[in-house]
């Protein structure tokens, strides 16, 4: 797993490598600065052509572009530095100014902007590529000044733009674009990646990011351990394959609680996706009477309960019963899909989570009615897992979503402490948190995901991976990844554009059989077959689209 740092959590790594290491701060800055040149010179022809433009602020990461701007001037390029102030303004002693004077020394070109408009926007508009090394790390407030207007110089450029650590006018630890914000082609940042090159909206800002070695220590994450990590394809387990002489009762079998008038199909839909991550049984518990039953897929099964049908509040306390025996059935529970949040849903929700002893997944008005009553929670918290959307986690947390999206992460985590319970906060960049383990960002999926049913499809993946036997940390990680690339998988074949949730479960079995184990070749596999018959015998025939295909 990658760690994501804060500006702070950065800080204190070079201050530690420039204090403890021995590295003088000038040769980090080189070293930054000549990581950033090298992404130019390999990745971008018009580096090599010129002109170029790198406009430096007056910190820090103004002295990691004026090592850029050497390096380029030194290899005959046309470049101009232009410094957002006048010399005098760079600290004196300090290391930035060591490189802009090593710049001037070198005759490198420098013009020092002390307005706005003029000379230097019609340059840098004219630039074939242009350097950002306005703002990194030190970015503390609103955009303003000489600052601004060079980000619009900047955006009006038509060449590429690399920025130096950050896109300027993105927060390290949030990605809140703060004002105004450079929009890169590429990021290219020092010793580990920002909170803020993965947290929306500065992520959409940052184009690809690449992370240059400057010298910080391999084992610093032992003195100062990160607290958030990118967790990826590489860092998940692989799915346990299907044991060979599986049966459909050895699978896992889920329990969807959930549907109401004009929702039956969320239910359907967080069953049929079960199924399709791997799930041997799939039965929907809903009112009897509920419009939709007809659409189910036919593999789905379904538990009519005695209920008021299409009325408001359908959920019955008479049957209870008929769910409490479905659940001892039961390998996991998901609830919460249309469900409603009448007083009748909500006794129904008490009653599910204080007696299941199958790990659920709480999810859509399920969550609502924890927000009403924390106390349905129970205090088996630890076989749960909860998939807030930023509206519902708001509604957990009492607040509105604006406030959580301001700082997801401190959201998901103040959610996972107070419910005791693995929590997925759902949207661009969905994290994932449990009490006592690493909080995780999962960069996956794409904006064509964000349509109806998406999230009864997750909640019915992660259900299936709980009744396969997965920790529901495990499975909360997992299933996102699964998810996601199933919407990436489903992305590419029908555009982002007109994506619905069935097509993610479509492509469900195929991102399966990817995130499986390789079958082991057996020794009937090996046996020499006809090519008439190959498949070897006492062998199931391949179910098409599953992960046995
Ligand atoms: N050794 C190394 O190589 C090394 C180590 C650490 C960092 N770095 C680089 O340096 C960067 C951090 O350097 P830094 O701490 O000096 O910060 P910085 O990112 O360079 O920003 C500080 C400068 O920006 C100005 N500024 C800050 N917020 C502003 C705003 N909202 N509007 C307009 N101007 C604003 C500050 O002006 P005021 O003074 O007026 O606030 C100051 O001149 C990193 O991102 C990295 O690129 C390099």
């Amino acid at each position: 797993m990658i760690p994501l740092l804060t500006a702070e959590q950065m800080r204190r790594m070079d201050a530690y490598t420039i204090g403890s290491v021995g590295l003088p701060g000038a040769l980090l800055m080189e070293t930054a600065g000549r990581g950033v040149f090298d992404c130019l010179w390999a990745e971008f022809e018009a580096a090599r052509r010129g002109p170029v433009a790198v406009v430096c602020g007056r910190g820090n990461n103004g002295g990691d572009g004026f090592v850029v701007a050497r390096c380029l001037h030194n290899r005959g390029v046309a470049v101009t530095a232009y410094l957002l102030g006048n010399r005098e303004g760079v600290s004196p002693g300090g290391d930035a100014r060591l490189h802009l004077d090593a710049y001037c020394n070198s005759g490198g070109r420098l013009v020092e902007v002390e307005e706005a408009g003029g000379l230097a926007a019609v340059e840098i508009a004219g630039a074939a590529l242009v350097v950002d090394a306005v703002l990194g790390t030190g970015l503390r407030r609103e955009v303003g000044g000489l600052a601004a207007a060079a980000i619009g110089w900047i955006e009006a450029a038509p060449g590429p733009v690399v920025s130096v650590d950050l896109p300027s006018g993105v927060c390290a630890d949030t990605g809140r674009v703060w004002g105004r914000a450079v929009s890169a082609d590429r990021t290219v940042t020092f010793g580990f990646p920002k909170r803020g090159h993965y947290l929306f909206p500065g992520a959409a800002r940052c184009g690809d990011v690449r992370v240059v070695d400057i010298g910080i220590p391999g084992d610093i994450l032992h003195h100062m351990p990160a607290d958030l990590f990118l967790f990826g394809e590489a860092d998940r387990s692989p799915l346990p394959l299907l044991p060979a002489d599986a049966h459909k009762g050895s699978c896992g079998h889920v329990v969807v609680i959930g549907g109401g008038p004009g929702k039956a199909g969320a239910p359907g839909l967080a069953a049929w996706a079960a199924l399709r991550s791997g799930a041997g049984l799939a039965t929907v518990a809903w009112p009897r009477g509920l419009r939709g039953e007809n659409r189910l897929p036919l593999e789905v099964m379904t538990l009519p309960l005695t209920g008021a049908g299409d009325a408001e509040d359908q959920w019955d306390p008479r049957a209870w019963n008929a769910v409490e025996g479905a659940l001892g059935g039961s390998d996991a529970v998901v609830i919460g899909p249309g469900m409603g949040t009448g007083t009748g849903a909500q006794e129904m929700l008490g009653r599910v989570l204080g007696s299941t002893g199958a790990p659920a997944v709480v999810d859509a008005d399920a969550l609502s009615l924890l927000a009403a009553g924390p106390e349905l929670a129970g205090s088996k918290g630890r076989d749960r897992v909860l998939t807030p959307h930023p509206g519902e986690a708001a509604r957990l947390l009492r607040t509105d979503a604006t406030t959580v999206q301001a700082d997801r992460i401190g959201a998901v985590n103040e959610l996972a402490r107070r419910f005791q319970s693995t929590v997925v906060l759902k949207g661009a960049g969905t994290l994932v948190a449990c009490p006592g383990e690493a909080t995780c960002l999962l960069a996956v999926g794409n904006p064509g995901m964000a349509t109806a049913g998406a999230g009864d499809v997750l909640s019915g993946v992660i259900g299936a991976l709980l009744a396969r036997g997965m920790a529901p940390l495990e499975a909360a990680r997992t299933g996102v990844l699964l998810h996601g690339a199933a919407g990436d998988r489903a992305a590419e074949q029908h555009g982002e554009g007109g994506l619905v949730a069935g097509d993610l479960v479509v492509a469900l079995p195929a991102t399966l059989r990817r995130f499986s184990r390789p079958r082991p070749v057996s020794r009937t596999d090996r046996s020499p077959v006809s090519p008439a018959s190959s498949a070897p015998r006492g062998a199931r025939p391949a179910v098409p689209g599953s992960d046995r295909e």
